[in-house]
C-alpha cells in the first residue's frame, strides 16, 4: 500500500461519533512506510475511548496491516477538577448558568432556551451549551438542526446562531435527529468539555447550560470542570416531580454549586375557551419545595398549549409569544439576575 491510498482509505474514516474525518480533525500526527512496504500511523488523541474505538476501526480496515501507534505526548491536559475547587474550561464566559432538575421532561430544554433568548434581549451576549448528550433537543428547539457543524481557520468549531445567540450540541454533529449515540459517559463527558474548549464561543457574559435529567456524570463533571455561577432549578409542581427535584437540589448544595433558584414549570392550565384555571399537578407545590430548601422561587410558567408548539416549531416563545408569554420567562430572568447580582 502506498502513501497515497493510504491517505485516501484514511479519508474515509470518521472520528468517533463525529461527521468528521480524522483527517480533518488533524489527529494523524505521522504516517510512515519503510521499504518493506509495512505502515504506521500515529494518532495524538487525547480521548482513551475514542482511541480505542479507532484502533481497532483502522486494524479491522487495514486487516492488520497497519501499525496503529498513538503519540502519548500530545496528551492535554486531563486533569479533572473538583466540585470545592472546580477548573474553569470557559474562561471566556463571565457567569455561567446550569438548568437542572433531577427529572425528565419536566421543560428543562424549554426554560434553557427561553432564559438564554431573554438574556441576549438584553443586551447580554449569550451562549447556549446543550449538555443533553444522549437527547440533544436544543436544535430542534432553536431551528439549528439542519445546519452543518463548521471550522473556523484556528480550527475551532463554529457554534450556530440564532434569535441571538450561539449554540453547541451534539445533535449538529449527528446527520439526523434519529441517530443514536451510543457513547460511554466517558466518551459523552470528553465530547463536552471538547465544546467548552474547542468551541469558538467568543466573549460571553452568559454560558447557559441544558443539562440532561438525572443526577449523574454529566452535572458532576460539569460542576467539576466550571466554576457555575448559579443552577436554576425546573421542577413541575406534582409531588413525584418534587421528590427527584429534592435529589437535584441535595447534588447541587453537597458538590457546592451555588443554586440560583427554582422554576415550577407547567404550573397551571387556564383553558383558552373558558377561561377556567386548572392546578392539574396540585398547587404550590414548587413554592414549598423552594422554601423546604432554602433556596430562591424564581417564578412560574403554566401548562401552554402554544409554549409547546413554539418549542417543538424552534421559535422560542420568549421571543416569538404574546406578550404574557413573554413575560412569564423575563420575570424569571429578571429574578435569577437579582439573585447573582447583575
Ligand atoms: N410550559 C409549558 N407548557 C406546555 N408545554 C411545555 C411547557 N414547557 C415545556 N413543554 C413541553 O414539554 C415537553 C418537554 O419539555 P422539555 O423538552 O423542555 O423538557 P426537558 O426537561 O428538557 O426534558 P428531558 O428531560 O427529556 O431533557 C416539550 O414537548 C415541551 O415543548
Ligand atoms: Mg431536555
Amino acid at each position: 500500500m502506498n502513501k497515497e491510498t493510504l491517505l485516501k482509505e484514511l479519508s474515509k474514516v470518521n472520528y468517533p461519533g463525529l461527521d468528521k474525518s480524522i483527517l480533518e480533525m488533524k489527529i494523524v500526527d505521522d504516517l510512515s512506510i519503510d521499504e518493506n512496504g509495512k505502515s504506521e500511523i500515529t494518532l495524538s488523541m487525547q480521548n482513551d475511548e475514542a482511541f480505542a474505538v479507532l484502533e481497532s476501526q483502522l486494524n479491522d480496515l487495514f486487516a492488520g496491516r497497519v501499525k496503529v501507534v498513538r503519540k502519548s505526548a500530545a496528551k492535554k491536559s486531563i486533569h479533572y477538577g473538583n466540585t470545592a475547587n472546580p477548573n474553569n474550561r470557559a474562561p471566556y464566559a463571565k457567569k455561567i448558568v446550569a438548568v437542572t432538575s433531577g427529572k425528565g421532561g419536566v421543560g428543562k430544554s424549554t426554560v434553557s432556551v427561553n432564559l438564554a433568548v431573554a438574556l441576549a434581549q438584553k443586551g447580554f451576549s449569550v451562549g447556549l451549551l446543550d449538555a443533553d448528550v444522549y437527547g440533544p433537543n436544543i436544535p430542534r428547539m432553536t431551528s439549528t438542526a439542519h445546519e452543518k457543524l463548521q471550522w473556523d481557520e484556528n480550527d475551532k468549531i463554529i457554534p450556530s446562531e440564532n434569535f441571538g445567540i450561539k449554540i453547541m450540541s451534539v445533535g449538529l454533529t449527528t446527520p439526523a435527529a434519529d441517530t443514536p449515540l451510543v457513547w460511554r459517559s466517558s466518551v459523552a463527558v470528553s465530547a463536552l468539555i471538547q465544546f467548552l474548549e474547542d468551541v469558538a464561543w467568543g466573549a460571553l457574559d452568559f454560558l447557559v447550560i441544558d443539562m440532561p435529567p438525572g443526577t449523574g456524570d454529566i452535572q458532576l463533571t460539569m460542576a467539576q470542570e466550571l466554576p457555575i455561577t448559579a443552577g436554576v432549578i425546573v421542577t413541575t409542581p406534582q409531588p413525584v416531580a418534587l421528590d427527584d427535584v429534592s435529589r437535584a437540589i441535595m447534588m447541587f448544595k453537597d458538590i457546592g454549586v451555588p443554586i440560583g433558584g427554582l422554576v415550577e414549570n407547567m404550573s397551571y392550565f387556564i383553558a383558552p375557551d373558558t377561561k377556567k384555571r386548572y392546578d392539574i399537578f396540585g398547587l404550590g407545590g414548587g413554592e414549598k419545595t423552594a422554601k423546604k430548601y432554602a433556596i430562591p422561587f424564581l417564578g412560574k410558567i403554566p401548562l401552554d398549549m402554544q409554549i409547546r408548539e413554539f418549542s417543538d416549531d424552534g421559535t422560542p416563545a420568549v421571543a416569538m409569544g404574546d406578550k404574557l408569554q413573554k413575560g412569564y420567562y423575563k420575570n424569571i430572568v429578571e429574578n435569577l439576575l437579582k439573585e447573582i447580582g447583575e
